[in-house]
């Protein structure tokens, strides 16, 4: 029997290779630590059976129609904004993906940015490296604290109720999130409350953004509504960078209109090193490490290895975005 051919995008956790390879597929791995150029991803694919890629390779229509005899495309992340997901659907490609595999991971680093810029620890941190240690300071730098303050979470979904569950447990903090849908289970056992969106930002002492990169949430904190939020607010971002306008969010920061930002995403990325934010002192930026710890990675690879071998040997995929791909 001729193997499929997988083509992996990416240096994945090496258990993907693992389980495809045990599987009886034949996989095709790109080896370098840089994402594999678009011309050569769709060159390789053509004579590969089904794709396994991340949120660093830019799936377009011009990519799928190039690509069309794909069978599956499975997606090492929960996000896939840079999947054309609409066309695969048309040309009847399912796209699987990472759903809950990075929840703990990725609230960590939400929960850790929101403390790191609290206390502007990044930034005093560089202090030490610059040799600007001086002495115990009893008025400097003075930071916020937590306890009881209002956590607002757009997009209450996987990675927000664990998130909410760290500020609830750690800070008694309260709840607002806004969603589409009310998410009862959060509301059953944080007290969390949903609220409009304008509600969320003027009331918030903290944001914390878990939605999807969509046309509408493209953008969407920008001047008006960092102009709205409150000028002791914590903006952090763990979700897609594309969320916030990042020259509107400097100027905030700059200009008092909030306190500062933690951000895990940024736009673009990488980011620039000089980019004002990294010298700010009540800014701390991280490079998208939200789910970069080994069970998380791990469980995307086996997820991904998962959807694939899943597919072709029982014609479904467990973790699916499009199902009205079949
Ligand atoms: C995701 O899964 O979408 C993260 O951004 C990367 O793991």
């Amino acid at each position: 029997m001729i193997k499929k051919k997988v083509l992996l995008t990416r240096i994945f956790p090496k258990l993907a290779t693992q389980l495809l390879e045990d599987a009886g597929y034949e996989v095709i791995a790109w080896d370098q630590e840089q994402p594999m150029p678009y011309d050569e991803m769709i060159k390789v694919a053509q004579s590969c059976n089904a794709l396994f890629c991340t949120l660093t390779d830019k799936i377009d229509v011009a990519f799928l129609n190039r690509c069309s005899h794909l069978n599956i495309i499975t997606q090492f992340a929960v996000g896939y904004d840079n999947i054309a997901i609409a066309e695969a659907t048309k040309l009847g490609i399912p796209i699987g993906y990472a759903p809950n595999a990075m929840n703990e991971a990725t609230a960590d680093i939400a929960f850790g940015l929101m403390i790191a810029t609290a206390r502007k620890m990044f930034f005093m941190n560089q202090k030490i490296k610059n040799g600007q240690w001086g002495s115990f300071d009893p008025v400097g730098h003075l930071g916020l604290e937590l306890k009881g303050k209002k956590l607002g979470i757009l997009g209450l979904g996987r990675i927000g109720m664990v998130m909410a569950k760290r500020c609830k447990g750690a800070y008694d903090m309260e709840i607002l999130y806004h969603n589409r849908s009310s998410n009862e289970k959060a509301e059953k056992e944080f007290g969390a409350k949903r609220v409009d969106f304008d509600t969320l930002i003027a009331k918030s002492d903290v944001i914390s953004v878990h939605c999807a990169l969509t046309p509408e949430t493209r953008g969407i904190f920008n001047k008006s509504v960092f102009d709205r939020m409150k000028s002791t607010a914590l903006f952090i971002n763990t979700a897609r960078g594309g969320i916030h306008n990042e020259g509107d969010l400097i100027h905030a920061i700059q200009n008092g209109d909030i306190w500062g930002a933690g951000l895990d995403v940024t736009n673009p990325e990488p980011m620039k090193p000089d980019n004002p934010l990294l010298t700010m002192e009540n800014v701390c930026v991280l490079p998208h490490i939200g789910s970069a710890t080994i069970t998380a990675r791990n469980e995307m690879a086996r997820m991904g290895a998962t959807n694939i071998i899943s597919f072709y040997e029982e014609g479904k995929v467990p973790y699916i975005v499009n199902p009205e791909a079949f």
